[in-house]
């Protein structure tokens, strides 16, 4: 078997849906739902799905590509569905939906979507690697797909970035050595 240990998982294997009622402590000034309360269950559910995957704590290592569609009012109840879209060696993207439902009328609506990148730790901290994703109908293979050109980005951003903070780095050393 590959290095994983794991035999490779389907993304039903790990799915997270979890539902919340919003109360009064999760408003903004505005009186709707904070956008910080959105994104931290966005994260425990991604989180929680990247845990289901590889059986392992996971940290978050990136959060891109959140949207805020609609607002969320206090008194709806949100549904967040989170989803495995990818697998590198240690890595794992995973695509978080969020509705809100009144629950008076019944009036469901799509209100954010967000991709999350977490990574597999062991005991010492380090990244582990994580079992492949088996990606079974179109729409996941096509997922992954999206999810690996997406994943190369964000390695290419982190790059540039990390050259650019060093580049900085040397110029301010060599300011304070004049
Ligand atoms: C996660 C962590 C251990 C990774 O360490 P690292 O030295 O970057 O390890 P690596 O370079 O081997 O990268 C590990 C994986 O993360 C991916 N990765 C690292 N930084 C990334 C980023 N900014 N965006 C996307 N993926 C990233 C790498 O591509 C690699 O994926 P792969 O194994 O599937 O190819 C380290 O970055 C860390 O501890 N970060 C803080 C996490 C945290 O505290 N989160 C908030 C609380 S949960």
């Amino acid at each position: 078997m590959a290095e994983t240990e794991h035999p490779p998982k389907r993304v039903a294997d790990s799915r997270v849906v979890l539902s919340t009622l919003m109360n009064p402590e999760h408003a903004n000034p505005l009186g709707n739902v904070h956008g910080g309360v959105v994104m931290r269950l966005v994260d425990e559910a991604g989180g929680l799905a990247a845990m289901r995957h590889s059986r392992s704590p996971a940290v978050t290592v990136a959060i891109d590509s959140m949207t805020f569609e609609e607002p969320i009012y206090v008194g709806n109840v949100i549904t967040l569905t989170a989803e495995l879209t990818y697998t590198g060696r240690t890595s794992m993207e995973v695509r978080v939906r969020v509705e809100a439902e009144d629950p008076l009328s019944g009036i469901i609506t799509f209100t954010n979507m967000a991709y999350l990148v977490y990574v597999a730790i062991d005991r010492q901290g380090r990244p582990r690697p994580v079992p492949a994703l088996l990606a079974e109908t179109p729409e996941e293979q096509l997922m992954f797909e999206q999810a690996r050109e997406r994943q190369q980005e964000r390695k290419r951003r982190h790059e540039r970035e990390q050259a650019f903070r060093e580049q900085h780095a040397a110029t301010e050393r060599g300011q304070q050595d004049e």
